[in-house]
Order: C-alpha cells, then sequence, then structure tokens
C-alpha cells in the first residue's frame, strides 16, 4: 500500500487561501482607489491647483488665426474639439488612434496626430487645420496641384495630407522625392494615390509652395 501522502504544513499558502487572498486584495483596492484620488484632489486644491473636469470645462483655442471658445471635458481629444465644437470638419477621425494620420493638424508648425492629443494640452498654442491651408476659393499652390494632379481618390486621407505636405514645404520649399516620402511617412492613403501626390507636391513646389495666396 503506497504511503499516505503528507499534509500542507499549517503556514503553507494552498491554492484556496492564495485565491481567497487575491480577490480580498483585489475588492481592497477597488475599495481604496477613488478615496485616494479624492484626497489627492483634496491635496491639490488645498496647494491652489486647479482641478479640471469630468464635466464640461471652458477653454480657448487658437485655430488658423481665430480664437474660439468651447465648453468640453478635458479628456476631449483635439480631432473631436475642431470637428464636434468648432464644426471644422475638415479635420478627419479615421482609425482614431495615431496610425492613419487623416486627422493631421500643425500645432506651432509642427504637424500632430489630433486624435491622439487632448484639446486642452492645444490651449495657448497656434492650431492650423487643412482650413487654414487654404479655401475653395483661395486655394493655395499644394490644393491647386492636388487637384491639377489627382492626387486623389476617396479623400479621406486627404485633408491630413494636405496638412502634411504644407508643413514639408514650409520647412523645405524645393524637397525631393525621398523627402516627399519622409513628409508623408505618418499618412496612409488607402486608394494609393501616393504617385500623384508625389507629383502634386513637386508641382506646388515649383508653384510658390504651400500656402494660400
Ligand atoms: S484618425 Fe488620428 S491618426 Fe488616424
Ligand atoms: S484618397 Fe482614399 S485614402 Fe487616400
Amino acid at each position: 500500500m503506497p504511503p499516505k501522502p503528507e499534509p500542507p504544513p499549517e503556514s503553507a499558502v494552498t491554492r484556496r487561501s492564495f485565491l481567497k487572498g487575491a480577490s480580498l486584495t483585489v475588492a481592497a483596492v477597488g475599495v481604496a482607489g477613488p478615496g485616494a484620488s479624492v484626497a489627492r484632489g483634496a491635496r491639490l486644491e488645498e496647494d491652489g491647483v486647479p482641478i479640471l473636469g469630468p464635466g464640461p470645462t471652458a477653454m480657448k483655442l487658437e485655430v488658423n488665426g481665430v480664437e474660439r471658445s468651447i465648453s468640453a471635458p478635458p479628456s476631449t481629444t483635439l480631432a473631436d474639439a475642431l470637428r464636434d465644437e468648432i464644426g471644422l470638419t475638415g479635420t478627419k477621425r479615421v482609425c482614431d488612434r495615431g496610425s492613419c494620420g487623416a486627422c493631421t493638424v500643425m500645432i506651432d508648425g509642427r504637424t500632430v496626430d489630433s486624435c491622439s492629443m487632448l484639446a486642452i494640452d492645444a490651449v495657448g498654442r497656434k492650431i492650423q487645420t487643412v482650413e487654414g491651408c487654404g479655401t475653395p476659393e483661395k486655394p493655395s499652390a499644394l490644393q491647386e496641384a492636388f487637384v491639377e494632379c489627382d492626387a486623389l481618390q476617396c479623400g479621406f486621407c486627404t485633408p491630413g495630407m494636405v496638412v502634411s505636405c504644407t508643413a514639408l514645404l514650409e520647412q523645405n520649399p524645393h524637397p525631393t522625392r525621398e523627402q516627399i516620402a519622409a513628409g508623408i511617412s505618418g499618412n496612409i492613403c488607402r486608394c494609393g494615390t501616393y504617385q500623384n501626390i508625389f507629383e502634386a507636391v513637386e508641382l506646388a513646389a515649383k508653384k510658390g509652395g504651400g500656402r494660400g495666396r
């Protein structure tokens, strides 16, 4: 007859006691979490640090040279603020996770994915959207070149492409093919119009750059 297994010592952690302990720890964290953050909020308020949100918060954004006042939760992305609060729907929200570039805008002259930035972090900075690059009545040389070179199909990537190419031409008025490719490397065109976009940027460079005239 095989020997009977030894019973576990009193101090041993059994699977049952481990799970019981773990669930108590999770419950304790769940209970302590909000209380801790309330206490932290109270401490910040005592130190004179303003607590914003979670409800609508007033903010002023400078968009295309015009000051816009909005009221939105601090969790609002810049893309949502531009589209839903200000009504500038040229900025496209496609992937909403910083991977396609359709929502590209310029902040202080540098391109950013506006879906991946909070509107509140753009307060006090100069925001430029595709609407600020040129208008239907007064398009930029780049926008005209996009039309002339047929540099779009569905058009979803186009506003972001125009902003990225405008930024590129401002930094480098006569880019090479490689530099254009690097300039739009954060923008995906699912229709595959890259060749025509390269030609549009080269044509715009010959005609005077990306800005409205
Ligand atoms: S929508 Fe912002 S990167 Fe795609
Ligand atoms: S034109 Fe359709 S995604 Fe670029």
